[in-house]
C-alpha cells in the first residue's frame, strides 16, 4: 500500500502514540497540582516547574518506546540525539507554565509530528477540561472525537481575537504591545490566555476567530497549526507568506478575517 506524504508509518499509529503520550503527560501535570511542585526561574519572568520536566520525560519515554530512532525536539531538553530521520516529534510538555504555577486552569500538553519537514499530526490535551484536540493531515480535526471547524466571522467588529506576549517583553521594542493596542480598538474582544497551543485550538473550534503572536517557538505551534489547518483555518507569517514553525511570528485565523489582520499588523510595521 502506498502512503501519502512519503510516510512509511501509518498516520493512525503515530496519532495513537501521540494521544497516549499527551494523556499520560496531562495526568502527570494534574498529579503535580495535587502533590505540589518546585518552581525555578529560567529568567526573571520565565518559569519552569518540576511538572514541566516530569511531563516531558514521560512523553519522550513513550515516543521512544514506540519509535526508538525518532528525534524529539522538546522545550526543556532540546533536541534528542537520534540520527537524522524523516520523522521529528516537537513537544511542549506544559504550554501555559505561568498559568500552571499560579493555579490558573489554562494549560495543556502539545505534541506535533513532522514527516520530511511537514506537520502531519497534532495533538493538544487540556487536562483541566479533559479536552483532547487531534488532527491527522488530510483527515480533519477533532475535539474529543467530534469534528471541529473554524468560525465564519467575516469582520473584525464581530471577531474575538487572542494574542500573547513573549518572555522578552521587557527587553525588546518588538514586544507586541503596539499590535495589541491597535487590535483592541478594532475588534469585538481581545484575550490573552497564556497558552499558545490552546489559542490555536480555540481558533480551530471557532471559540476565537483569530490569533497572532510575534515570538513563538516551534513547540508552541507544531501541533496547533496542524489542528487549525485541518479545521479549515489559515496560518501565515505577518506578510501573508507561508508559515513555518521554525520562524517566530504567526497569524492564524478562520480565513475570512485573515487579510484584515495582516493589514493591521502591516500598519504597525510602517514607520510614521
Ligand atoms: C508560552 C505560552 C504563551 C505565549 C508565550 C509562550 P510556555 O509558553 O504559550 O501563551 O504567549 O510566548 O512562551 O512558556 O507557557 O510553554
Ligand atoms: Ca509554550
Ligand atoms: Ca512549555
Amino acid at each position: 500500500m502506498s502512503l501519502p506524504y512519503g510516510q512509511d508509518i501509518p498516520l493512525d499509529t503515530l496519532l495513537s502514540v501521540a494521544i497516549d503520550a499527551a494523556r499520560q503527560a496531562g495526568a502527570v501535570l494534574v498529579e503535580c497540582t495535587r502533590t505540589g511542585f518546585r518552581i525555578e526561574h529560567k529568567q526573571i519572568i520565565n518559569l519552569v516547574t518540576d511538572a514541566d520536566h516530569q511531563a516531558e520525560q514521560r512523553i519522550i519515554d513513550i515516543i521512544h518506546d514506540a519509535f526508538p530512532t525518532h528525534p524529539v525536539l522538546a522545550e526543556e531538553r532540546g533536541q534528542t540525539e537520534q540520527p537524522p530521520s524523516r520523522y521529528k516529534w516537537v513537544i511542549d510538555p506544559l504550554d501555559g507554565t505561568t498559568n500552571f504555577a499560579h493555579g490558573f486552569p489554562a494549560y495543556c500538553v502539545s505534541i506535533g509530528v513532522e514527516c520530511d519537514g511537514r506537520g502531519i499530526i497534532g495533538v493538544v490535551y487540556d487536562p483541566t477540561r479533559d479536552e483532547l484536540f487531534t488532527a491527522k493531515i488530510g483527515h480533519g480535526a477533532y475535539l474529543n472525537g467530534v469534528p471541529i471547524s473554524v468560525s465564519t466571522t467575516d469582520h473584525l467588529d464581530r471577531a474575538l481575537l487572542v494574542t500573547g506576549f513573549a518572555y522578552d517583553i521587557r527587553e525588546t521594542p518588538n514586544n507586541n504591545l503596539n499590535h495589541f493596542v491597535r487590535f483592541a480598538l478594532k475588534v469585538q474582544g481581545l484575550r490573552r490566555t497564556g497558552t499558545a497551543a490552546l489559542d490555536l485550538c480555540y481558533v480551530a473550534t471557532g471559540r476565537f476567530d483569530g490569533f497572532w503572536e510575534v515570538t513563538l517557538n516551534p513547540w508552541d505551534m507544531a501541533a496547533g497549526v496542524v489542528i487549525l489547518r485541518e479545521a479549515g483555518g489559515l496560518v501565515t507569517d505577518f506578510k501573508g507568506a507561508p508559515h513555518s514553525i521554525y520562524r517566530r511570528e504567526l497569524v492564524a485565523s478562520n480565513g475570512p478575517i485573515h487579510q484584515a489582520m495582516l493589514d493591521l499588523l502591516q500598519e504597525d510595521a510602517t514607520p510614521s
